[in-house]
């Protein structure tokens, strides 16, 4: 039996069940929410899709019950506040610290083997909390944006391009922040082919700047953060482990001297398998690359500090 919990079922957490259970991508699913009453109803109201949509995943929902996530082989922490039209996720560390950490705690001592996959904001220094705090393999946390940053550059390469997104290559890596993502313009393709041979520099440099800002865009449209990509990007880093994929995902992942940094947790690209991170993957940055991931590495290193000062560590 393969069992994935999700915590917090609002709308990225219930998406990324809802996605879960849609892909069958685990025989259990449990999603659980400090909110009485959500997470069982949003998990009766997806069961009833279930003879709609042909799926066999049991979903599950419970009000803070952590007995019931038990024997978790993979945890999706979406719980925190999102951000609001204007707001940094940067600004979240004070309010969403303690939240993630006591989630990951109590995970912990109900599910001690399972890979954890954090995509509460300010993501980075989420995943850096977690690792510090509890003391377990890094390569069993695992911090969800780079896959997002990704999906955003290639849905933004295929507007420029005119062309079917899923067949563009991208990666972003840095930062899950407006200013520190890094879009990997170089190495974008279609097809094979580098989009800088189809894209002119400044249609380029508009695809980069738009994918920066993705989220924020959509926080100023929507009033509250976006949730279909980032639940989608969460259920399919947690296929990744599950199914022991080894695909290549970008992921926020605890750098211990790999691209020259070393005690933080950014995005770069990783190999995700039944052991979670299997593999990270030294892809060669130019100088200009480098010099921006050193600036990004900076950036979040200055996030992780406010971790000290709202006494998350
Ligand atoms: C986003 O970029 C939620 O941080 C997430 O939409």
């Amino acid at each position: 039996m393969s069992k994935v919990t999700v915590v917090g079922a609002g709308n990225v957490g219930a998406t990324c069940a809802n996605v879960l259970a849609y892909n069958e991508v685990a025989d259990e699913v449990v999603m659980l929410d400090v909110k009485e009453g959500v997470s069982e109803g949003k998990a009766i109201d997806m069961m009833q899709t279930a003879q709609l949509l042909g799926f066999d995943t049991v979903v599950t929902g419970c009000t803070n019950d952590y007995a019931k996530t038990a024997g978790s082989d993979v945890v999706v922490i979406t719980s925190g506040v999102p951000r609001k039209p204007g707001m940094s996720r940067e600004e979240l560390v004070g309010v969403n610290a303690g939240i993630v950490k006591g989630v990951a705690e109590n995970i912990l001592k109900y599910s001690p083997n399972a890979v954890l996959v954090v995509i509460a904001n300010p993501m980075d220094t989420m995943t850096y909390l977690s690792v510090k705090a509890l003391g377990i393999p890094r390569n069993r946390i695992i911090g969800m944006g780079g896959l997002l940053d990704s999906s955003r550059f290639k849905y933004y390469l295929s507007q420029a391009l005119g062309c079917n997104a899923n067949e563009v290559e991208g990666i972003v890596i840095g930062g899950h922040g407006d200013t520190t993502m890094i879009p990997l313009a170089r190495l974008a393709t279609y097809k094979g082919q580098p989009v800088s041979t189809l894209l002119s520099e400044e249609q380029l440099d508009k695809v980069v700047a738009d994918t920066m800002v993705g989220g924020a865009t959509l926080t100023k449209m929507l009033g509250t953060s976006a949730w279909y990509a980032p639940g989608a990007a969460g259920a399919f880093v947690a296929e990744a482990i599950l199914h022991n994929q080894q695909k290549m995902i970008p992921c926020s992942v605890y750098l211990e001297g790999e691209y020259g940094v070393s005690d933080i947790c950014i995005g770069v690209p990783v190999i995700l398998g039944k052991n979670g991170i299997e593999k990270i993957v030294d892809i060669k940055l130019n100088a200009d690359e480098q010099a921006k991931f050193k600036a990004s590495a900076e950036a979040v290193r200055n996030t992780n500090d406010a971790l000290k000062q709202v006494g998350a560590l």
